[in-house]
Order: C-alpha cells, then sequence, then structure tokens
C-alpha cells in the first residue's frame, strides 16, 4: 500500500522539496499550511499551534489519501530581538508553531502509526537545537525542545516500529533564511553580503548554505529501511558548525 507523508510547512523552502522529494518516490505526500504552496503539490490548510484544527486536517487526510504512518514536523517562523525587548507574542507565536505544532501533531498522527505497525516521524529541528545565537531566544528554545521532545517519542514509540528522528540544519537557502539576513543586517548595521561571510557561516567549516533539496534527501534516508535501527538522533547538516573556534 503507497505510504501517506504529510509535511508540516510543506508550501515553501524545505518542506516544499521534502513533500515534492516524498512524491517521486512514489509516496502521497501532503503540505498541511497556512499558505498554498508556491508550485502544484497536495495540500491542506492548517496552522498546527490549534488542536482543533490539526484534528480537522488529519480527517481531510485520511479521508482524501488514507492513514498516515510518515510524518514531517517541519514548519517554522524566525523572529529576532534582545531577550528584553522581546515581544511575548513573538515568544508564544515562535513556541506555538515550532514546539507545540510539533507536539499536536505527532500527537494526533502517533495513532494511526501505531495502527499500521510502522511509522516515521522526522523533526527539521536547527543546530539552533544545539546552540544559541543572540536575539533568537524563541527560535532556539523552541528548536532545543523539539530535541527534547524527539527523545521522548522515540523512547516510548520504539516497540510499535515507529522512529523519530531529527534534522538540525545550519543555513539553508529558503526564504526564511533570507528573511534573516535583512534582520542580522539591520541589528548588526552591516551589509547582507556581510552578514552572510561574516555572521551566518562564519561557525562552519564549509562556508556553503545547505540547499533544500539536501535536507530532502536526508529526510528520505531517515524513512528508508536503512534507517529502521536509528531513532532518537539529531543529525546536524551544518557544514560542520562548531568544530573550532
Ligand atoms: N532556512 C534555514 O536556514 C533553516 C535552518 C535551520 C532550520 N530551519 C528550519 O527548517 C524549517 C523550514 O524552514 P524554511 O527555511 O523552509 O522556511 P520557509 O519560510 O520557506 O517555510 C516555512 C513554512 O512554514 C509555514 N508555516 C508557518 N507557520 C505555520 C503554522 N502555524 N502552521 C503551518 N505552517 C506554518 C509557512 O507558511 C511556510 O510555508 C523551519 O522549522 C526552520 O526553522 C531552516
Amino acid at each position: 500500500m503507497t505510504k501517506v507523508a504529510i509535511v508540516t510547512g510543506g508550501s515553501s523552502g524545505i518542506g516544499l522539496s521534502i513533500v515534492k522529494d516524498l512524491q517521486a518516490q512514489g509516496l502521497k505526500a501532503v503540505s498541511w499550511d497556512i499558505k498554498a504552496p508556491s508550485e502544484n503539490v497536495p495540500f491542506i490548510e492548517c496552522d498546527v499551534t490549534s488542536e482543533t484544527k490539526v484534528q480537522a486536517a488529519l480527517a481531510q487526510t485520511i479521508e482524501l489519501y488514507g492513514a498516515p504512518s510518515i510524518l514531517i514536523n517541519n514548519c517554522g517562523l524566525q523572529f529576532m530581538a534582545p531577550v528584553d525587548e522581546f515581544p511575548l507574542e513573538k515568544w508564544n507565536q515562535l513556541i506555538g508553531i515550532m514546539l507545540t505544532g510539533t507536539f499536536l501533531c505527532s500527537k494526533f498522527v502517533i495513532p494511526s502509526m501505531k495502527k499500521n505497525g510502522w511509522g516515521r516521524i522526522i523533526n527539521v529541528s536547527s543546530i539552533h537545537g544545539k546552540v544559541a545565537s543572540p536575539y533568537k531566544a524563541a527560535y532556539v528554545s523552541a528548536k532545543h525542545g523539539v530535541l527534547g521532545l524527539s527523545k521522548v517519542m522515540a523512547l516510548e514509540l520504539a516497540e510499535y516500529n515507529i522512529t523519530v528522528n531529527s534534522i538540525c540544519p545550519g543555513f539553508v537557502d529558503t526564504p526564511l533564511m533570507r528573511q534573516q539576513i535583512t534582520k542580522q543586517a539591520e541589528l548588526n548595521q552591516m551589509s547582507e553580503a556581510k552578514v552572510a561571510s561574516e555572521i551566518m557561516l562564519k561557525p562552519a567549516c564549509i562556508k556553503k548554505f545547505t540547499t533544500t533539496e539536501q535536507v530532502a534527501d536526508l529526510v528520505k534516508f531517515f524513512v528508508s529501511d536503512s534507517a529502521s535501527t536509528i531513532t532518537g538522533e539529531a543529525f546536524n547538516m551544518s557544514g560542520g558548525w562548531g568544530m573550532g573556534h
């Protein structure tokens, strides 16, 4: 039977590449997103911060495509400000999308994975799930939280043949990343080119942005049988962040 995959935030950037790649493998992949996709891929409108909207999107997914056994918790948002100026509303929004959203989607999709006797949950965290950068209080907190939640789920779900792994990209060339270059340039009073080379790529050994297709390739590996004994891991895809000074 064709496997059904849900990709949150699958309408743009990394998520869109993941949807297209899973489809190319012959799976049924659908984007759950607050906005329609920029390309023609299956899409169900869903705000992952809302319990009722997640439940409704799941019901629609099952009706249209069948019971899901793959969940890619990918959607995200960035907002940068010093902690003492960080608006509570933005804190709640970022934690809601990236941490609570990962929890809610997992919570409601897990029963169908258990029923199938097979499942894969892949969380797109970030290198900021392991290290910090200034001005990213909510993002760093949410991404660290996702890694903790992944470990709990890995422990709880192993006996059901469900693995839970995370991907920790450094910087990937997407609209979210481009928006950060602009904001960092403003906060640090630097040109955008300098921000890319002197701030964003500084901690990496390889001075290149990762592509969305490369992230989709790692998702493909975690979904494959080759990865059936890998769980609870958080795999960096960061050009070697933090290997030295
Ligand atoms: N781009 C990078 O450099 C980078 C690096 C590390 C981690 N990440 C992570 O990768 C993931 C994807 O990021 P991207 O760069 O592709 O961003 P993007 O902005 O291109 O895509 C994010 C998608 O999430 C959707 N979204 C936002 N709020 C939502 C909500 N409440 N419910 C459902 N969907 C929602 C957006 O509409 C958008 O389509 C994010 O979790 C991000 O933190 C990105």
